[in-house]
């Protein structure tokens, strides 16, 4: 911790005094400053663990942006359009370690100008849980709506892949190096019970990639895991009543302790919220 916190604290100073300089210098030679300002990369609070966040606007990532704000991390919680998300921004103004970045993980641009904006902040635990299911009724074998499962591939599984390319070395900057997925059950081959079609594929997509991604880091001590956050009552599953649901906040709450615990050595596997493993 006290070397990371060193090597954060240099990085910053290098580059805080290198920028000074040159505004400096620009401003002695009688030339014009630069109208845009550099973007500064931003740097939290180094004592605390940090957690990123997709789809924090509602449901599960909401209550997942909740719970690691009372546990005290900086949390740098994204979503498609902060103005629209009175919930997530009652979070931030409760708790001042909770930073709400714009982010829809179809954007690369963005999550390319996000990473650089956070280049020297070391991410522990980087949480892909954004996700849609593209509906039911586009869905339904005989009227298939194809142009859906290209949107529903592009948010739960390009998206996930985009963000680990472009926070990998923050992550390997961090204590606790954790790629986390937000898959399902759904992405089981061995238990699908039909339907859809796009949704299970695109979750079974985002388990082999992240399986892939997880042997070949796993040498460098990057864990990287799937989790199911069980059957979830949330705009997601609207309409559905089921008595096995459970609430987002139970949720939340459940995912985070099997983030706490998932180690190196379960690098790889899905696990569902309950700590079991969840079948391929
Ligand atoms: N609910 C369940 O029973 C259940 C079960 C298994 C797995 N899951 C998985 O859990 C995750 C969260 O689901 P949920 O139930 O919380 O769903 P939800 O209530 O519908 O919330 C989905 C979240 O994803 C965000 N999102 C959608 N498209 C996005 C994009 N292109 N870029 C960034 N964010 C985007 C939404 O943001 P906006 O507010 O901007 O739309 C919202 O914050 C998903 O990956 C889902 O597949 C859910």
């Amino acid at each position: 911790m006290q070397t990371r916190i060193n090597r954060v604290a240099a990085i910053n100073w290098a580059q805080r005094n290198a920028v000074a300089a040159l505004l400096c210098a620009l401003t002695i030679a009688g030339c014009e400053q630069p109208t845009q300002t550099p973007v500064m990369p931003v740097t939290l609070d180094p004592e605390r663990p940090t957690v990123l966040i997709t789809g924090s606007s509602r449901g599960i990532g909401l209550e997942i942006t909740r719970q690691y704000a009372m546990k005290g991390w900086n949390v740098i919680a994204t979503c498609r359009t902060p103005s629209n998300a009175a919930d997530l921004q009652a979070i931030a103004d409760e708790f001042p370690n909770v930073t709400i970045e714009r982010l829809d993980v179809t954007d690369f641009d963005r999550i390319d100008a996000l990473a650089e904006k956070y280049r020297n902040q070391p991410i522990d635990v980087l949480l892909n849980n954004a996700g849609i299911s593209g509906g039911r009724e586009s869905q339904q074998f005989g009227n298939l709506q194809y142009e859906v499962y290209n949107q529903v591939m592009a948010v739960n599984v390009l998206g996930p892949l985009k963000m680990v390319e472009a926070f990998m070395p923050n992550v390997e900057a961090s204590d606790q190096k954790k790629i986390i997925n937000i898959s399902s059950g759904q992405g089981s081959i061995s238990s699908t019970f039909g339907g859809q079609y796009f949704y299970r594929a695109s979750k079974a997509a985002l388990n082999m990639v992240m399986r892939s991604l997880a042997v070949e880091n796993k040498k460098a001590g990057i864990t990287i895991g799937l989790v199911s956050p069980g059957f979830v009552r949330t705009d997601f599953t609207k309409g559905l009543d089921f008595p096995m649901m459970i609430t987002p906040q139970e949720s939340g709450a459940a995912v985070v302790a099997v983030i706490d615990n998932y180690g190196i050595e379960q690098t790889g596997t899905h696990v569902r919220h309950t700590g079991e493993p969840q079948k391929w």
